[in-house]
């Protein structure tokens, strides 16, 4: 969703802006700006579209000044327009501010502001923010600022500057990300991590409350109200480079063909002597453990594909019952809950509104929540009572994937883990499967080296409308994924169904040459399927399957097959899905798309 940065220090502040604005494009935009201080005037350039046009903009009318906001614009209140663009000032130009999030009360506060005379010329809620700075103004930025954001309800990440203190930012946080890099005369504000490595490894991550006034040689935080906080740095380790494509043509194939090295990052340090191990991650002692007696997995999209999995997964292993929820319909639907409930939230971003709305939903009905999550200071990280790092790295592509395969790698230890503790798997069969996830990294690389056979039924389905995928039980759950990831990032039409259903309605589709993607890899279930691929194929649909290497029936039904290598039942959708999301990357790429940035769609979804 929306980007922001901030800059205060002895360079040209407009490149730095531009350049950490690039680096938060991932999170999805329809527009930027960027407002500058210079000898006490504020000067905004705004423009709809992608940074090119702001740069283009700034080309022929560059912004001078050594302090400066900047911002990437995600439609929400309004359309996307130069107009609706951040940054937002007050008529005098005293105040610009950039947003993120949603101002709940601006409807009111702006019938407020325009009874006193203040004109709006946006459609946003942001824009009020900077008036009501404005009619708040007692000459000084940081009380002008707590005494604005005690009138605002809602959700905000704010930077604020004012014209009349070229030497000071601020920034405040409740409930949308924001952090604070802190260099060697110059500091800055971010959205997100990327956006200012290149200047600092040094950052602060806020937390809801909290506020923080930069200068170029300070750096002080307070909450809102005014009482000093105290926190460490936090020092960021991965480089810049693992942010950036690195020789890939895209963010998501690149993060495709991580998936091995994310895996074993995942698996690090929690197989001990062949058994899992995560004792001293989860802080739950075993009596609370063994107390649980209902689990729900609350997620969205991928995440919430990879809790279906962990349905299976949790049940078989642990023999607790579980409930998977999308996480915008759990609160809605009254969930029971209760002091023995074990509420997973899963989100890759830790940011995603819905799954956060769910998991408050939990702590409220007294659950214990744990949290399993790609980044570290998140939101679900730092409300969870628990958490379960997935350790992918930094996932840019909209399209999830490395994000999946972890997190069905850390549902998997969290099983074997309850297991262990609740006595449902013994020693043998828990260093078995412990042994088989080991394998796991080795086998997905397999996957990886040869991918001409994808490319060649991309190219296949390039041109069709619509498709098919079908499986039954842990199969089922893994074409929900495929389905997704396809529509996501090429546009075309595809449903994913239980193989069983597909004569109760769905079969009546099906006409000569309709691509039809059977996944086969669960033995329990194998004969079943092919008896539904034939289904299929009677009635013209060219399919493709993919099997488990060394199934010699399921090639016999089908037009096309893959082979993945064997491992457990419960461990195969870590491998099946890497083929369909080659798939729909390679898809994405004959029809000549924006694979890394899908329209209509953000990475980070920080709005219900
Ligand atoms: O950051 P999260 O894991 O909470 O995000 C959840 C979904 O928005 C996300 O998985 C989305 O479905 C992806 N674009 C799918 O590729």
């Amino acid at each position: 969703m929306c980007g922001i940065v901030g800059y205060i220090g002895s360079k040209p502040a407009q490149e730095i802006l531009v350049e950490g604005l690039r680096k938060l494009e991932y999170r999805g935009y329809d527009s930027a700006g960027i407002a500058l201080c210079r000898e006490g005037k504020l000067e905004a350039k705004k423009t709809e579209g992608p940074l090119t046009a702001l740069e283009k903009r700034l080309q022929a009318d560059p912004l001078t000044g050594h302090l400066g906001i900047g911002h990437t614009r995600w439609a929400t209140h309004g359309k996307p327009s130069d107009e609706n663009a951040h940054p937002h000032m007050d008529p005098g130009h005293q105040f610009a501010v950039v947003h993120n999030g949603i101002i709940e009360n601006y409807l009111g506060l702006k019938e407020e502001l325009q009874k006193k005379g203040y004109t709006f010329t946006s459609e946003t809620d942001s824009e009020v923010i900077a008036h009501l700075l404005a009619d708040l103004d007692d000459g000084d930025l940081v009380s002008t600022v707590r005494r604005a954001v005690r009138r605002m309800r809602g959700a905000y990440a704010l930077a604020i500057i004012r014209c009349g203190e070229p030497d000071k930012m601020v920034a405040v946080r409740l409930a949308s990300p924001l952090i604070i890099g802190v260099g060697d005369g110059e500091n800055f504000i971010a959205s997100d991590i990327p956006a200012i490595l290149e200047h600092t490894r040094d950052v602060y991550v806020l937390e809801d409350g909290e506020m923080a006034v930069l200068t170029r040689e300070w750096v002080e935080l307070t909450t809102i109200g005014g009482d000093s906080v105290d926190k460490e740095l936090f020092h960021v380790t991965w480089d810049a480079v693992t942010a950036e494509k690195d020789g890939y043509d895209h963010f998501m194939q690149k993060e495709i063909f991580e998936q091995p090295r994310a895996i074993r990052d995942t698996l690090a340090g929690r197989l001990k002597d062949g058994i899992v191990d995560l004792y001293g991650e989860l802080s739950l002692a075993e009596e609370d453990l063994k107390k649980i007696d209902r689990i729900h997995v609350v997620a969205c999209g991928t995440a919430y594909h990879a809790g279906l999995v962990g349905k299976t997964i949790l049940e078989k292993w642990a023999h607790i019952p579980v409930e998977v929820d999308v996480a915008s319909e759990y609160r809605y639907r009254n969930p029971l809950i209760t002091s023995s409930t074990l509420v997973i939230a899963i989100s890759q971003s830790g940011e995603t509104a819905d799954t956060l709305a769910a998991l408050r939903e939990a702590k409220k009905g007294g659950a214990k929540v744990l949290g399993i999550t790609n980044v570290v200071g998140s939101s679900v990280a730092r409300e969870a009572d628990e958490v379960l790092m997935t350790w992918a790295g930094p996932e840019v592509s909209v399209a999830s994937t490395k994000a999946y395969t972890t997190q069905l790698v850390t549902l998997a230890l969290l099983g074997l883990h309850l297991a262990r503790v609740v006595g449902t798997l013994g020693r043998e069969e828990l260093s078995d499967t412990a042994t088989a996830m080991l394998r796991l990294p080795e086998q997905a690389e397999s996957l990886l080296t040869d991918t001409v056979a994808i490319e060649q039924f991309a190219r296949g389905i390039a041109g069709q409308e619509n498709l098919f995928f079908i499986g039954r039980g842990l199969d089922h759950a893994v074409v929900m994924e495929g389905s997704l990831k396809l529509k996501e990032i090429s546009y075309i039409h595809s449903e994913a169904c239980a193989a069983g259903e597909l004569k109760h309605g769905t079969l009546a589709l099906i006409e000569e040459g309709f691509p039809v993607i059977a996944l086969a890899t669960q033995q329990a279930v194998r004969d079943k399927m092919v008896s539904n691929i034939i289904e299929m194929k009677a009635r013209g649909a060219h399919v493709l399957g993919l099997a488990l290497e060394g199934d010699t029936e399921v090639g016999k039904s089908v037009d096309e097959i893959l082979t993945i290598p064997k491992t457990l039942p419960l461990l195969t959708p870590v491998l099946s899905v890497i083929p369909l999301q080659l798939l729909a990357y390679h898809t994405s790429v004959v029809r000549g798309l924006n694979v890394d940035k899908p329209r209509n769609l953000a990475k980070s979804v920080t709005v219900e």
